[in-house]
């Protein structure tokens, strides 16, 4: 995730930043098989659409479908897109193009919109899109074998209804693109907030916990295939809540936590994303309690302005936001923080822009995911406020956000340099494959040279010598 902090030459292509980190972009590809139906599919968005995206595989799967590498030789392309800003959803109109000349040469193929683009537009795909054969939004997915074989029939099927109770829960995901050492799992799904700027309610519909005990079989399944990383999904993690049909019992997010990390001390546990005002201190004191549970929290602030923060409906305020901080500075003294921050929502003053600033100073956030806002259709804001700050405005102000952030982070990092951490080795850095690159607890990317002996999913004891506002540099110990 570090390795794509962004620049000041970054700005314009602020998605493209976030979809080497939080928001990836990934061409997901694996073995071919003679005689069977092949799919291929890509993924856009948060790791959420990407988790999606292995459910997706599991179900195919079962009926007979293959993956592929190689789009030109599939029967079946599924696109996992996101509406989050606009641009995600021009990246994936984009996409469109170069499936439709694949179309033209294999007329039989058949094009699959999935996920919240899908969700955010429905039925209008069909009049938009003549190569669109399926429309299935992220609560449906059970339904694609049907939805598939109706439409190798030649019609065009959608189904985008939204659930209040589909978690996918018995479905053991097909992991996609992996590492064999760090997976994600969904807890829950969709979102109850309504911050005034975001798509993600529409798109994904109500909030709804996972069983917590197929959340720890599936954490004791991975770990059993040598997986050593999980990070526990959901758009508020904070307000995960599950009570035992049969007993009563109820668990909150704290306790799926220590439930988790006891699947054993070599896995390590993270989380994301959380959310200012649910998250309290029994999270924090489960965090302090277990080595394996990483100290590193997603703690989007979005604005540093409470007046804006009241426009966006984050529902706290800036001295919410900072008893927080401080409460993690207090209980786990060795936690990096990290945020996203809109820059330019409605009404945005300079003094308020300024509060944004000197949050990011105040917080010593260790990176940050930085976007100008994108008005979307239908949220909140778009009924109720206009989007008045010009763009040129917008995209300075980002540019001074993303300056003073790429400062922080630098001495952020700066103030490792002489410590040791535990790093999970992930693989080769991309550099060179004579370094090896893993993560510290505090989400740091860490690359060191290699060792004999010393293998991917290893724990090393790294000493940092050096560091840039990306990347920690060290030596083993
Ligand atoms: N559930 C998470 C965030 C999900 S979306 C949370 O509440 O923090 C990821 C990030 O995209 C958000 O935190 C926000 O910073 C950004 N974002 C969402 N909608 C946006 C919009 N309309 N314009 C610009 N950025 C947006
Ligand atoms: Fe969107 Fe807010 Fe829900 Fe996050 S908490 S997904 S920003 S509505
Ligand atoms: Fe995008 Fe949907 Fe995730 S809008 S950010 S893919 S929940």
């Amino acid at each position: 995730m570090y390795d794509n902090n962004p620049t000041l030459e970054g700005l314009k292509t602020m998605d493209e930043a976030r979809q080497g980190s939080v928001l990836f972009k990934e061409h997901w590809q694996t073995s071919d098989a003679p005689g069977l139906k092949r799919f291929y599919i890509e993924s856009y968005g948060c790791q959420m659409n990407f988790s999606d995206s292995e459910i997706v595989a599991s179900i195919l799967n079962e009926v007979g479908y293959v993956p592929t590498r190689n789009m030109e030789q599939s029967d079946l392309i599924l696109i996992n897109t996101c509406s989050i800003r606009e641009k995600a959803e021009e990246t994936v109109r984009k996409r469109l193009r170069v499936f439709e000349n694949i179309k033209k040469e294999r007329p039989g193929t058949m094009v699959g919109i999935l996920g919240c683009m899908a969700e955010r537009l429905k039925k209008q795909w069909l009049e938009e899109e003549k190569l669109v054969d399926l429309v299935v939004g992220p609560d449906a997915y059970r339904d694609l074998p049907n939805l598939i074989g109706a439409a190798e029939d030649g019609n065009r099927m959608v189904n985008v209804i939204l659930s209040r109770e589909e978690t996918y829960a018995d479905i053991s995901p097909v992991r996609l693109n992996t590492n064999g050492i760090t997976a994600f799992i969904s807890i829950m799904r969709g979102c109850d907030n309504m911050c005034s700027f975001c798509v993600v309610p529409f798109t994904r519909g109500r909030e709804r916990s996972r069983d917590p005990f197929s959340v720890v079989a599936e954490a004791a399944d991975l770990f059993a295939q040598n997986y050593r990383e999980v990070t526990l999904l959901g758009q508020n993690v904070d307000s995960y809540k599950w009570e035992n049909p049969d007993t009563g019992e109820k668990t909150d997010f704290a306790d799926l936590l220590a439930m988790v990390a006891q699947v054993s001390p070599l896995l390590r546990v993270r989380f994301s994303t959380s959310h200012p005002k649910d998250m309290d201190d029994k999270v924090l004191h489960t965090m302090a309690q277990h080595h394996n549970i990483c100290k590193y929290i997603h703690l989007p602030v979005q604005s540093g302005n409470s007046r804006v923060l009241e426009l966006m409906n984050r529902t706290y305020d800036r001295a919410w936001y900072m008893n927080r901080i401080e409460a993690i500075r207090q209980i786990i003294p060795d936690c990096a923080v990290s945020s996203d921050i809109i820059a330019g929502f409605c009404t945005e003053t300079e003094e308020e822009h300024q509060d944004t600033l000197s949050m990011i100073e105040w917080a010593n956030y260790s990176m940050s995911y930085m976007f100008f806002y994108s008005e979307r259709p239908g949220t909140l804001a778009a009924r109720k406020y206009a989007d008045d700050i010009p763009e040129e405005v917008k995209k300075r102000r980002l540019n001074e956000i993303i300056r003073l952030q790429t400062a922080v982070s630098l001495r952020h990092n700066q103030a490792d340099i002489g410590k040791t951490f535990e790093v999970l080795i992930e693989g080769d850095s991309r550099k060179s494959d004579q370094d090896f690159a893993g993560r510290n607890s505090q989400n740091k990317m860490v690359v060191f040279p290699k060792r004999e002996g010393l293998r991917p999913g290893d724990y090393a004891q790294v000493r940092i010598k050096d560091a840039t506002s990306a990347t920690l540099l060290g030596e083993l110990v």
